[in-house]
């Protein structure tokens, strides 16, 4: 496995590569989620490049870029033994050089949600995901579902803007007890992380209603919210049910796929999740 930081040996060693040639786009603490991306790539491609950034630009000042968790070494070692053929690890002066000023905006699908609560983020993500597809030239490129609008988000970028490349998203990895994988959860002390498998409870509940018959976003909304106020740790940001994909909020009866989300406080760490009925 070659590691490189700066965008000329990226390039070289891109040239070296076999076709097809999957990417993977982290920040890195990687976890099985993050892992489940790698065997997907490594399973389609005859290549696969992963990279390692923890981008600025798509966390606001009160957000925690300092505190953002890092092991770069085991990350490499992870990387290493699932078979990834490059890993790039840029630096911020690299991506973002004195000067800086160009960035790549998704409209709509970016506003609502996560879009909302987290003003400017996909402005950063769209922007730095767009520069690794440019860096990297993939065929393929790789995000989790639990970032449902994100995938969306990029989805839309890559059609918009004609980048030559498949985008796949692959399902969401959870905890025994249902805790989407995230980086974030070693945020969380032992009675918040067991507070936390309230989210998918709450999603579960919302899908057992409408498997049994509940129709209503409304009601669907209702009771993912009365879940996670069972829980006292727990402070509901917001919930969802929306379109799966235009995420606007359904107003009355729900039909074909749809998205349930929500955002959840423990402390000050935030957990997203999600799932998608039918
Ligand atoms: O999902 C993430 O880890 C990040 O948002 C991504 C896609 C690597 C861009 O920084």
């Amino acid at each position: 496995m070659k590691v490189v930081t700066d965008l000329e040996e990226l390039r070289a060693a891109r040239k070296q590569l076999a076709e097809q040639v999957g990417l993977v786009p982290t920040m890195g603490y990687l976890h099985a989620g993050h892992l489940s991306l790698v065997a997907a790539a490594r399973r389609d491609c005859a290549s696969v490049v992963a990279t390692i950034f923890v981008n600025p630009t798509q966390f606001s000042p009160e957000e925690d870029l300092t505190s953002y968790p890092r092991d770069l070494s085991r990350d490499l070692a992870l990387l290493e033994e699932e078979g990834v053929d490059v890993v790039w690890t840029p630096t911020p002066e690299i991506m973002y050089p004195p000067g800086y000023q160009t960035w790549v905006t998704v409209e709509e699908i970016s506003l609502p949600l996560e879009g909302a609560r987290r003003p400017g983020h996909f402005r950063g993500v769209t922007t730095v995901v767009a520069k690794l597809f440019n860096a990297v030239q993939p065929q393929y490129a790789y995000f989790g579902q639990k970032d449902a609008q994100q995938a969306a988000v990029i989805r839309r970028m890559a059609l918009d803007l004609n980048f030559p490349l498949e985008v796949i998203v692959c399902p969401t990895v959870r905890e025994a007890d249902g805790l989407a994988m995230s980086s974030r959860n070693t945020y969380l002390n032992p009675q918040e992380r067991q507070a936390a498998t309230v989210l998918f409870r709450a999603l579960r509940a919302a899908q057992t209603a409408c498997n049994k018959g509940e129709r209503h976003a409304k009601k669907l909304r209702l009771i993912m919210r009365q879940t996670i106020e069972t829980e006292p740790l727990a402070k509901l940001q917001y919930v969802s049910c929306a379109g799966v994909l235009t995420l606007q909020e359904i107003e009355g009866e729900i039909t074909g796929e749809v998205l349930l989300s929500m955002a959840v406080f423990f402390g000050k760490t935030r957990l997203i999740d999600n799932i998608v009925i039918n």
